[in-house]
């Protein structure tokens, strides 16, 4: 594997002697990367953090550092220039302003250029290249160009803007270009992936279908994979004596304060180191009980030091700290500590340790790793972490205290509550995220990474891969089959079960697979399904040649459209003679009133009956309706009802998905068949089914199905899997 960032995990300087000095670089990127890359063998390419530092390759426990030397030029017009005054802004919500340079740009993509130029250098045949963050977005392309052969993943670490800030850059068609040369695009959260979607269609014309995108005769994988901490590294850490007594003495030196509150930050103006300043500032003022011998010990590690929003920022808060210190300090006991300094990591840790609160409060951040490392070094289970609603960290760490860090007095409230929380509540909310950073560490985020990567390079073979092997070998024996019916429920089967039926919602792989199927040869797809026609064309979309049926049967859009090739009719609208609408409005009526008494029941309205949805209420509830129904409803002539999931489908047609699917099948001249269903009304179809055809049951309960998988998730596969087995076999044409 090849990593390649901006910077290499260490600084290195040159010393007139000729030896180099090597020191930790800064940042939350170096700090997740280099623990996984001291467990496994590769190279990684790099700045070495100073102007043309020309030094050799160097190896250590088999991993290569390649040193990538940059100009003075290039250090102002990539590195201060565009990477961090136009980018870095701009995607943190332009908090400072983003500047727009056509000079700037020029050396990023020469910069970027090279960083590609070396990487194709350095990988072997078919190597993994996995490219980092907002300073190299347009090497992934520039790479593919050089190298067809490698597999490039690419990981950004800080947020991806909204579309209408985005839209702002000059560039903005470039850069979504050069980030699509990847196999394998990873943002920290769901709604970075969201944004980049959209922008890749409408600025590129990239085709989107959940987390695949298509772009000039490829696919492209997009996914949130929260980054993380080497968490059990970090806990040995925290319990070392030396540690705990770096903790002690820190508390002590301090005059052992009631409480000690900690903010460790690059200096940076999307910290909102300013804002936790302010909160604590305004409490000392108010005199208020709750600061009452607390302390504060803020952390800034210099950064950027020669971008003048960064020198602005520093300045501004080394006048808040002087203010406050002024104010509220005595001979001895500052109320604020401010150490512009960068420490060893059992120092920090040492800090972690020692305080009771920590503030974390960045107006935006891609992740904020020190949250994470808080939480690792607190192995008492005491501490109280306060944090941004505004980071990635937020989405993870619910069991912070979030503040949102543009408000002051929710921000004073809130640190209030920290100074103020009982242990038993600070251990409670611990417990839970301690849990959360232990089984979701840095390890588990680079393999999820990695085997996603993998998986890329054959979608087929990886879902093949997650299948029962007698699931793989029906797959195998329809895919040379003269003609297939595949024939699918959708509730449980195409889209996982939800609380909510209305907030169902099909897998995109399973749909694009069925897709897929349903334009190949010899080949027809069917989604038969206990919802209205109406409902399924809503939930499946436009399905093209996807023949839907609905209310078990009972609502057919048309035979023709299922035959390839054959003109599309069009739907058949379901017409009730006069008795059934007449029953119909009865059982309309009676169900109201049933409602009326269970308010906790949900009712779907048919063109043919009604589903009386019991999801979401309490058995006691799930027994009276059904006793009701059964000893009212399903009495009158005309009426069926079928029992389903947690639902009971009252019909005034007979109709079920058995004689749908055998209806199907005989208008089509009797296909062999495969129908997967996970529902009890679904073994109407499995009992239709001839020998030869296959059964596949989804989840757990009796069946007549032959085969069982467990999920949504593995329908998708065997979808998939199905479409591309079919897909690579010759059919001779009709
Ligand atoms: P960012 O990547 O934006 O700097 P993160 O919170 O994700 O923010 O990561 C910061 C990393 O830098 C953490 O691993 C933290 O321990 C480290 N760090 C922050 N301040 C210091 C410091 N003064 N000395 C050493 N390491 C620091
Ligand atoms: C953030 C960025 C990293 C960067 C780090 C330190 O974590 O995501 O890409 O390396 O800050 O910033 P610097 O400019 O010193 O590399």
């Amino acid at each position: 594997m090849v990593v390649v960032a901006n910077r290499l995990p260490f600084d290195l300087k040159k010393q007139p002697d000729g030896s180099t000095i090597a020191r930790q670089a800064p940042g939350g990127l170096v700090t997740a990367l280099a623990p996984i890359l001291s467990r496994r063998e590769g190279a990684w390419i790099g700045w070495a953090g100073d102007a043309d530092v020309e030094l050799d390759p160097t190896t250590t426990d088999g991993l290569t550092l390649h040193p990538l030397p940059l100009s003075a030029d290039e250090i102002s017009a990539y590195y201060e220039g565009f990477s961090n005054g136009t980018l870095w802004p701009l995607y943190h919500d332009a908090i400072a302003d983003p500047e727009y340079h056509r000079h700037w740009w020029d050396a990023y993509r020469r910069v970027n250029r090279r960083f590609a130029e070396k990487s194709a250098e350095v990988a072997a045949d078919g190597a993994v290249v996995w490219i980092h963050d907002y300073q190299l977005l347009l090497v992934p392309a520039m790479l593919r160009e050089l190298r067809p052969d490698v597999r490039i993943g690419f990981f950004q670490h800080i947020p991806f803007p909204p579309v209408e800030l985005y839209m702002r850059l000059p560039w903005r068609k470039e850069i979504i270009a050069g980030m699509l040369g990847a196999d394998l695009i990873g943002f920290q959260v769901s709604g970075a992936v969201r944004n980049f979607a959209r922008l890749a269609r409408t600025l590129v014309g990239a085709d989107v279908s959940g987390s695949s995108l298509s772009y000039a005769d490829r696919n492209i994988r997009v996914g949130a994979f929260p980054i993380s901490i080497d968490a059990k590294a970090q806990s040995e850490l925290a319990v070392r004596p030396e540690v705990t007594e770096a903790a002690a003495k820190l508390r002590s030196d301090l005059g052992n304060p009631r409480k000690l509150i900690l903010g460790v930050d690059r200096l940076d103006y999307t910290k909102g180191i300013n804002v936790r300043l302010r909160a604590f500032g305004e409490l000392l003022a108010e005199r208020d009980p709750a600061v009452d011998g607390a302390t504060m010990i803020q952390i800034a590690t210099p950064s950027r030091e020669r971008l003048g929003s960064y020198v602005r920022t520093r300045e501004n808060i080394e006048r808040q700290v002087g203010a406050i210190n002024g104010d509220y300090g005595r001979i001895g006991h500052p109320a604020v500590s401010y150490l512009h300094q960068s420490f060893p990591r059992d120092e920090l840790a040492a800090f972690y340790v020692a305080a009771d609160v920590m503030a974390v409060t960045p107006l935006r951040d891609g992740m904020n790793l020190v949250a994470k490392e808080y939480i690792a070094c607190r192995t008492d289970g005491d501490g109280v972490l306060l944090l941004s609603e505004f980071t990635g960290a937020a989405g993870e760490l619910r069991q912070s205290l979030l503040v949102n860090p543009y408000d002051t007095n929710g921000v004073k409230e809130t640190l209030r509550t920290a100074l103020q929380m009982p242990h038993q509540e600070q251990k409670k909310r611990m417990r839970f995220l301690r849990r959360q950073v232990r089984t979701h560490d840095v390890d588990a985020w680079a393999k999820t990474f990695l085997s996603t990567l993998e998986d890329t390079k054959d979608p087929v073979a990886a879902a093949l891969k997650r299948l029962p092997a007698e699931v793989k070998s029906a797959v195998r024996s329809l895919a040379d089959e003269q003609y297939l019916l595949v024939g699918t429920d959708f509730d449980g089967v195409l889209s996982p079960l939800v609380e909510d039926p209305a907030a169902a919602r099909p897998l995109p792989a399973a749909i694009d697979a069925l897709r897929t199927l349903a334009v190949l040869p010899n080949t027809s797809v069917a989604v038969i399904s206990g919802r209205s026609l109406d409902q399924l064309r809503l939930l499946v979309g436009d399905a093209g040649p996807v023949h839907l049926v609905g209310s078990h049967g009972a609502e057919d859009a048309g035979i023709s459209g299922l035959v390839h090739h054959a003109a599309h009719t069009g739907p058949t609208p379901t017409t009730l003679t006069d008795d059934e609408q007449h029953l119909k409005d009865r059982l309309d009526r009676a169900v109201a009133d049933l409602a009326e008494k269970y308010p906790t029941i949900r009712l779907e309205h048919k063109p043919t009956g009604i589903a009386v949805h019991l999801r979401g209420t309490t058995p006691e509830v799930e027994t009276a309706v059904a006793q009701e129904i059964t000893r009212g409803m399903a009495e009158w002539d005309g009426v069926r009802v079928l029992p389903g999931k947690k639902v009971l489908e009252l019909s005034v047609v007979t109709a079920d998905k058995g004689r749908a699917l055998a209806g199907l099948r005989s208008a089509l001249g009797g296909p062999r068949t495969i129908f997967l269903g996970d529902d009890v009304t679904d073994e109407h179809a499995f009992g239709v089914l001839q020998p030869g055809d296959v059964g596949v049951k989804v989840g757990p309960g009796e069946t007549a199905a032959k085969l069982r998988i467990s999920d949504p998730r593995q329908v998708a596969d065997l979808l998939t899997a199905l479409a591309a087995a079919r897909q690579t076999h010759k059919f001779p044409l009709q």
